[in-house]
């Protein structure tokens, strides 16, 4: 059974306070309304992990992630945050790769591939983000390019190590911008990914990754997209940062 989750990346959102609101308003809702097996994770700026770890400790269900790490584990890389570090503070998610970082940090496949073993050496688990641009799905050619950015992050580890990533499908067109993939589009995505990983791995190991879809997720459209079949889930950036829009969208698998 594939997990279900729902994932909250503030992004660089939210001062301590109003993180720390936000992140117990979620904690107290998705207590009382988000069926116990959707997993519900808060991905708040670096600043805020451990606090906001505390507040959910003892919550079933309910985890906390960190929205990169560099790929060493420590070091003189001024600013930078490690895997280890964000494993010794309790963390257990890690998104790897998302597509502000391939575009505004210039990260490549062989980088993201690097923080993606630290990830797992750390035993957490990434959240492995990919999508194309516009023009690219413009020429047909996003199947090909989702398959590329996996094959280079992903592809050089073992089934065991693979099994426990999550994969994150973001259209760039979709994210931010209110547009948000038809649940044909994410669907047909969805299965190629999977197909991807079939033909690479095996069919058993493709059917028990979850792969989450993201790109202008809101209440109003969270529930017809996570009934596609192969949407485990949403990764929701705008959207999280309003605890009710948030639960809702983590209330709506069926
Ligand atoms: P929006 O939900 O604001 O479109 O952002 C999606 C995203 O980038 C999540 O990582």
């Amino acid at each position: 059974m594939r997990k279900k989750i729902a994932a909250g990346n503030w992004k660089m959102n939210t001062t301590l306070q109003e993180g720390m609101q936000l992140a117990s308003e979620v904690v107290n809702m998705a207590s009382d309304e988000v069926k116990s097996e959707v997993q519900v994770i808060l991905i708040p700026p670096f600043p805020h992990l451990t606090s906001i770890n505390k507040l959910v400790e003892s919550k079933n269900g309910i985890y906390v992630g960190a929205q990169n790490c560099h790929q060493e584990a420590s070091g003189a890389f001024t600013g930078e945050v490690s895997a280890e570090i964000l494993a010794s503070s309790g963390i257990d998610f890690v998104v790897i790769g998302h597509s502000e970082r391939r575009e505004y940090f210039s990260e490549s496949g062989d980088l993201l591939a690097a923080k993606t073993n630290a990830v797992l050496k750390n035993r957490m688990t990434p959240i492995f983000c990919c999508g194309e641009k516009l023009e690219v799905r413009e020429q047909n050619g996003h199947f090909d390019l989702v398959g590329t950015q996996i094959k280079e992050g992903l592809f050089h580890l073992t089934a065991a190590e693979l099994s426990k990533v999550v994969i994150a499908y973001e259209p760039v067109w979709a994210i931010g911008t209110g547009v948000t993939a038809s649940t044909d589009q994410a669907q047909e995505m969805h299965a190629h990914i999977r197909q991807v990983l079939a033909e690479n791995y095996d069919q058993d190991l493709a059917d028990g990754i979850s792969i989450l879809y993201g790109g202008s997720v809101k209440p109003d459209n969270s529930r017809e997209l996570f009934a596609c079949p192969d949407v485990d889930g949403g990764l929701v950036g705008g959207a999280s940062l309003k605890s009710r829009d948030f639960v809702d969208i983590a209330k709506s698998f069926q």
